[in-house]
């Protein structure tokens, strides 16, 4: 089977870290490039995290830097939940490794347009890199696969009661990536919120007894306590992972396809995805929403794949 090959687009933040983790080595995925956006924290912070995992698992895959901030609204970050570095809790040797001269933006826009198409993009932050890209460059749009991304939410938010946070965080660039008129699967809160992070979860990577397992408890550990402060949660939920998981086998997620309308104009519910799962309004079908996970194979693929190192 040819493998599937995927451009990640993320904010690290812990549960990006585990996404780059399980793509970076699994044989059934060529991860061509880590574009990084502002989001859990800064750019410079999330670069350096991303660089920092890269480095710390000698996962050779180029790292690009990408948009300081949204389109439009000002920068929101998630600093209560990932910490002031946006990866607390490990410890990392000094950073050597730099991100490349490239712009991420540029680094989509250039891949796409020499590929045959049959790349997949994997965003688990916010849209804003996507989003410049579809504009930069509209013929990139003939030239995705499909997007699956996680964000979003059918039912209530997580940074505000109606929204998510990699939606809120940039709803304009959500609205354009939503309406491209691409395959896209969202991977949102209805079905992250089900992979809890509990701590045997935790005790079962860590008897792996590798770096990445390692890595992996030290990384959950921390992003515990602050999901239990911020949002009395027992076990954090393990989001971005599941855009990985699905990708290595579709059959861990059900998927309802209907029309999702993004709330960019309103002040209460800015950043909704407003998924129409019965068809109510008759709209043209746009988004796979994932409203179902198979909790216990979503952990067994995290753990094939902190296997691998
Ligand atoms: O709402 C959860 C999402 O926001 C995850 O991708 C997390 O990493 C943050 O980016
Ligand atoms: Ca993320």
């Amino acid at each position: 089977m040819s493998k599937t090959r995927i451009i990640l687009d993320c904010d690290p933040g812990h549960d990006d870290a585990v996404a780059i983790m399980m793509a970076a080595r699994h044989p059934d995925i060529e991860l061509l490039g880590i574009t990084v956006v502002a989001g859990n924290q800064t750019l410079q912070k999330t670069v350096t995290n991303a660089l920092k995992v890269c480095q710390h698992l000698d996962i050779n895959v180029p790292v690009y830097a990408g948009s300081a901030r949204p389109l439009v609204k000002d920068p929101i970050h998630a600093e209560f939940i990932h910490g002031k570095s946006g990866l607390d809790g490990p410890a990392f040797a000094p950073l050597t490794r730099r991100p490349e001269p490239m712009h991420a933006v540029s680094f989509i826009i250039k891949t796409l347009m020499q590929s045959e198409g049959d790349i997949t993009l994997v965003p688990t932050g916010p849209l804003t890199n996507i989003a410049l890209a579809m504009r930069m460059e509209p013929r990139i749009i003939n030239k995705i696969r499909q997007i699956v991304l996680m964000g979003g939410s059918a039912g209530a938010g997580n940074i505000t009661p109606a929204a998510e946070f990699n939606i809120f965080a940039d709803a304009d660039a959500a609205k354009i990536v939503f309406e491209s008129g691409l395959p896209i699967v969202m991977c949102g809160l209805d079905v992250t919120r089900q992979v809890r992070c509990y701590q045997e979860v935790i005790d079962r990577m860590a008897q792996l007894g590798n770096k990445a397992s390692t890595l992996f408890k030290e990384m959950m550990e921390f992003y515990n306590q602050t999901q239990l402060t911020a949002f009395h949660l027992v076990g954090g939920p393990l989001h971005d992972p599941v855009t990985i998981a699905y990708l290595i086998d579709n059959s861990v997620l059900e998927l309802n396809y209907c029309n999702v309308n993004i709330d960019n104009r309103s002040e209460v519910s800015y950043g909704r995805t407003n998924c129409d799962l019965i068809n109510f309004w008759k709209k043209e079908p746009n988004v796979h929403v994932a409203t179902g996970v198979n909790v216990e194979r979503f952990w067994d693929i995290v753990e094939s794949c902190l296997a691998l190192y």
